[in-house]
């Protein structure tokens, strides 16, 4: 019987790709919950809205009267869980909405998820995916081995203090009332519909218009990335093959320098902003900035993924150099879809922020 699944969060980046992937793969009711806030678009599940078994539903996940009539009317046997307030820089501005949506939001769901689930006899297909980050595990050093599913949490942000928070609620779901949640924990993804507020959509855009490129400390943090379409095929696999109750890590085994990632985004959109008809108003490497590091910025994280491999089969398929020409040529085609969101709140909340620069 295919699945009747409920992806919050699913007019996001990580959830909107994921949304089309299933889509595609599968038969069977796809709900979409999204409070369609700043980083929530419409336009990113715009082609899926014609088709009769998709709904969305502008709503907040910490609206529980909403969840539970959208678990009974919809049947939903399956929860997929990404919604979240998701900034890192954000969360150090205001971190009380991380609380509200990643923590309370969390709770919510999973206790609205139990009650259906045993109301309706515990049947064993039911699931609940709670999508998390690495972060959770704090920061590596330069010679640290990669974080496994047992290394300890130890979130240095308010962002990754919410998730680890929402984390630890899942698990107790599983360990408590047996409910069957799973819970993955990925590195940094990348690719099309991402908000323009994280490291590459950001140095895509000012690099087309000109504007700083602001390089947080030294420029020598790493992050492990991942393609967001080998992030889907993990979170399907994981759906279909894991036991209830497994935790996996999920990563790119592709650690890079902050730094690196902004003089390959130079160059790649310098060869390929002329071939699209896009005259660059700058130089882009005479644009990167150096500028005061984020508060408390976790130096290097990186992802052991050998358990998802050996259990689930699960590797990462994009090479880097070529997901990352896909997502520069995404952002150099996709005006349409980018410019509105440089709003007047968008502009206002980076002059909060930095300053003019
Ligand atoms: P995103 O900010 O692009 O999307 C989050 C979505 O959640 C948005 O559509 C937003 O409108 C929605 N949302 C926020 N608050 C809500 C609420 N109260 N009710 C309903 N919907 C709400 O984030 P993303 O990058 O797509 O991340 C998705 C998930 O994946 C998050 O849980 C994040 O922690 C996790 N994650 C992200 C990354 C990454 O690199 N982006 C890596 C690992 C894990
Ligand atoms: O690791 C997974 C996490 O990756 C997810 O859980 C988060 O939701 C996601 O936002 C992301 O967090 P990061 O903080 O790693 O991503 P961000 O794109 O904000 O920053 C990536 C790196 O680039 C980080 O070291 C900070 C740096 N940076 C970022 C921005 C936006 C800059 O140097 N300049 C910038 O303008």
């Amino acid at each position: 019987m295919p699945k009747q699944v409920l992806i919050t969060g699913g007019a996001g980046f990580i959830g909107s790709n994921f949304v089309r992937h299933w889509c595609q793969r599968h038969t069977g009711r796809v709900v979409v919950l999204d409070i369609l806030g700043y980083a929530g678009n419409r336009a990113n599940v715009a082609d899926l809205e014609d088709q009769a078994r998709f709904r969305l539903v502008k709503g907040d996940i910490c609206d529980r009267a909403l969840v539970d009539e959208l678990l009974t009317t919809e049947q939903i046997d399956t929860v997929i869980h990404f919604a979240a307030e998701s900034h890192v820089d954000r969360s150090i501005l205001g971190p009380a909405a991380f609380v509200q949506t990643n923590v309370v939001g969390t709770f919510t769901l999973l206790e609205a998820f139990r009650d259906r689930w045993q109301t309706q006899g515990k049947p064993h297909h039911y699931r609940f995916l709670h999508i998390s980050t690495d972060e959770v595990y704090g920061s590596l050093s330069a010679d640290d081995p990669a974080f496994t599913e047992t290394t300890p949490y130890a979130p240095n942000s308010p962002y990754s203090a919410s998730k680890a928070s929402s984390d630890h609620l899942a698990r107790a779901y599983f360990h408590t009332y047996g409910m069957p949640t799973l819970i993955t924990n990925c590195s940094n993804n990348y690719g099309p519909y991402q908000f323009p507020e994280k490291l590459i959509p950001l140095m895509c855009l000012n690099i087309m218009l000109g504007k700083p490129l602001p390089v947080y400390g030294d420029g020598q943090n790493v992050r492990d990335w991942l393609h967001v379409s080998d992030h889907c095929t993990a979170i399907e696999q994981v759906l279909h093959q894991a036991e209830p109750g497994d935790v996996y890590n999920i990563g790119g085994n592709n650690q890079v320098k902050n730094i690196d990632i902004v003089y390959q985004l130079c160059e790649l959109m310098g060869e390929m902003a002329p071939a699209n008809g896009i005259e660059l108003p700058k130089t882009p490497r005479e644009l990167i900035t150096f500028i005061a590091d984020r508060p408390g910025h976790d130096r290097r994280y990186a992802m052991d993924i050998s358990k998802i491999k050996r259990d689930l089969g699960w590797s990462p398929v994009y090479n880097f150099t070529d997901g990352l020409r896909q997502t520069v040529a995404w952002y150099l085609t996709h005006r349409d879809w980018w410019q509105p969101l440089l709003s007047a709140e968008y502009q206002g909340y980076y002059k909060n922020l930095y300053g003019d620069r």
